[in-house]
């Protein structure tokens, strides 16, 4: 086996892509950096802030100094989910947050990140890059049944519809759009619970690095 991999895990939202490179990043040893945490940061900022997300600078004026507790439960709520979207499509935000990224995956050791976009901007030289899926309609129950674990309220059509919406923003947006890398093996977790998941993701893994 071989020491110091990056292992690259995008995918749309609720597609699993967190339960994934939580679980290879605890199989291999490896520290892990849930990137979405870092737009959900820069949403809630400019929520309390009382600050408007369709004002560039004023999301960028959010990056600087960002620090952010990663339990407080409210970066996962669905208003901030929108935000974290919108302001996510702003080249200056993301280039705000990139040297961020770029050096925790380049750290001695290797890393796990999961995003949109690691595989293609963040680290297109990782090891190993998986593009997890799943249907929008899977996505949303998977969504609701997550908001309501946590106590917060969410109802199935409207997680659906704004799936749905961050889907199309994601891909279709001008910098580093959702896309799956030319590289990267597809993992399509509708039909799977997430013990199947994280079992066919760690053997596409130890697949690549066999052959290597
Ligand atoms: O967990 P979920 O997929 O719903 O969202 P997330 O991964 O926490 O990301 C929140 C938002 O940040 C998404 O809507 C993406 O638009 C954006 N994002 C991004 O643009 N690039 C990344 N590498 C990670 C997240
Ligand atoms: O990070 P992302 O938004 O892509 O999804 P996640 O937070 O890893 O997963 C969303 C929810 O779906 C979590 O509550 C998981 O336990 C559940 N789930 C899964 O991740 N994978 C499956 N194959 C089935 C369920």
């Amino acid at each position: 086996s071989r020491k110091g991999f990056v292992i690259a895990v995008d995918g749309p939202a609720a597609s699993g892509k967190g339960t994934i490179a939580r679980a290879l990043a605890k199989h291999f040893g490896l520290p892990h950096m849930d990137t979405g945490l870092l737009y959900r940061a820069v949403a809630l900022k400019i929520w309390r802030w009382g600050g408007d997300p369709n004002i560039e600078f004023e999301a960028l004026r959010a990056c600087d100094n960002l620090g952010f507790d990663p339990d407080d439960e409210e970066l996962r709520s669905e208003p901030i989910s929108r935000i974290a979207s919108k302001i996510s499509s702003y080249a200056s935000v993301r280039d705000a947050l990139l040297q961020r990224q770029r050096d925790f995956a380049a750290q001695e050791g290797g890393a796990v990140l999961d995003g949109r976009d690691i595989g293609t901007v963040i680290a297109p030289e990782a090891d190993v890059k998986l593009f997890v899926t799943a249907s929008a309609e899977v996505r949303a129950q998977r969504r609701v049944r997550e908001l309501l674990e946590r106590g917060m309220p969410g109802h199935y059509d409207d997680v659906l519809l704004d799936i749905r919406a961050r889907d199309e923003r994601d891909a279709t947006r001008e910098i580093a759009p959702l896309l799956q890398a030319q590289d990267a093996d597809l993992l399509d977790t509708s039909d799977l619970t997430a013990e199947q998941a994280i079992a066919e993701a760690i053997r596409l893994v130890e697949h690549k690095l066999a052959n290597a």
